[in-house]
């Protein structure tokens, strides 16, 4: 059966000493309040990979991701960090696709692809990321590019190779603007995504696949988006910086 999962994605914020005091507060927090079986997964920057890590490992709900993998393997590429050095740290899954990874560090679907088969490799989860602009939703043409997005990177995968993969669905328009798509926009989305990824893999690889919403979701709008039949949980942003948010959208199931 698919999982429930909680993603807090913490992108460019937080010194050292933030970063371990936030994830103190959220561990406790989900050891003290959080019941259900969820998966709480929480992706540091790169230099605190480690011993966030080391905080969370005691938690069996607790899950460590990284926010971007190189797709090499080794080699003259300065200031990459690749799928194994993550997985040597104790890094669990993988955040790939990211819109703001396509947009400011152009990374196209082949890229993508390259970045998916290396942390796959190595033993680690994908949340590949889709999703689209305004101007995509506007001439309603969303779910023809994402469904690009989709084929673009996963296509290629094999069937035991995708059933290691996490989808996340983030329109970008609604992502870090307080702007969140309905639960009725996001239900017809996953229902999409999900019948495409069962065209490309089987059908029990889609049925299984877990689907996160992403995009301005808080406390205030997670039970209802969580309630929806194929959203399986959040990719979150600016909400999981605050521990009792958070743990607050993780209680949402
Ligand atoms: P947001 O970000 O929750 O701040 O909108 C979501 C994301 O980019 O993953």
């Amino acid at each position: 059966m698919r999982k429930k999962i909680v993603a807090g994605n913490w992108k460019l914020n937080k010194t050292y000493e933030e970063a371990l005091s936030l994830v103190s507060e959220i561990e406790n927090m989900v050891k003290d309040e959080v019941n259900g079986d969820v998966t709480v997964i929480v992706s540091p920057p790169f230099p605190y990979l480690q011993s966030v890590g080391k905080l969370v490992q005691g938690n069996s709900k607790m899950h460590l991701a990284a926010q971007n993998v190189s797709e090499h393997d080794s080699g003259a590429y300065t200031g990459e960090v690749s799928a194994a050095m993550l997985k040597s740290v104790g890094v669990e899954y993988v955040i790939i696709g990211h819109s703001e990874r396509r947009l400011y560090h152009h990374e196209d679907a082949q890229t993508l692809y390259k970045k998916l088969k290396a942390a796959i490799a190595n033993g680690m989860k994908p949340i590949f990321c889709c999703g689209e602009p305004l101007e995509e939703r506007d001439a309603e043409r969303h779910f023809e590019y994402v469904g690009k997005q989709l084929h673009d990177s996963l296509s290629y995968l094999s069937n035991e190779e995708f059933d290691q993969v996490v989808v996340a669905y983030e329109p970008i328009w609604a992502i870090g603007t307080g702007r969140t798509a309905s639960s009725q926009q996001a239900q017809e989305m996953h229902e999409y995504i999900r019948e495409q990824l069962s065209r490309m893999f089987d059908a029990a690889a889609a049925h299984n696949t877990s689907i996160l919403y992403g995009g301005s979701c808080n406390p205030g709008n997670a039970q209802e988006l969580f309630s929806q039949a194929d959203v399986d949980g959040g990719l979150i942003g600016g909400a999981s910086l605050k521990s009792r948010d958070f743990t607050d959208i993780i209680k949402s199931f």
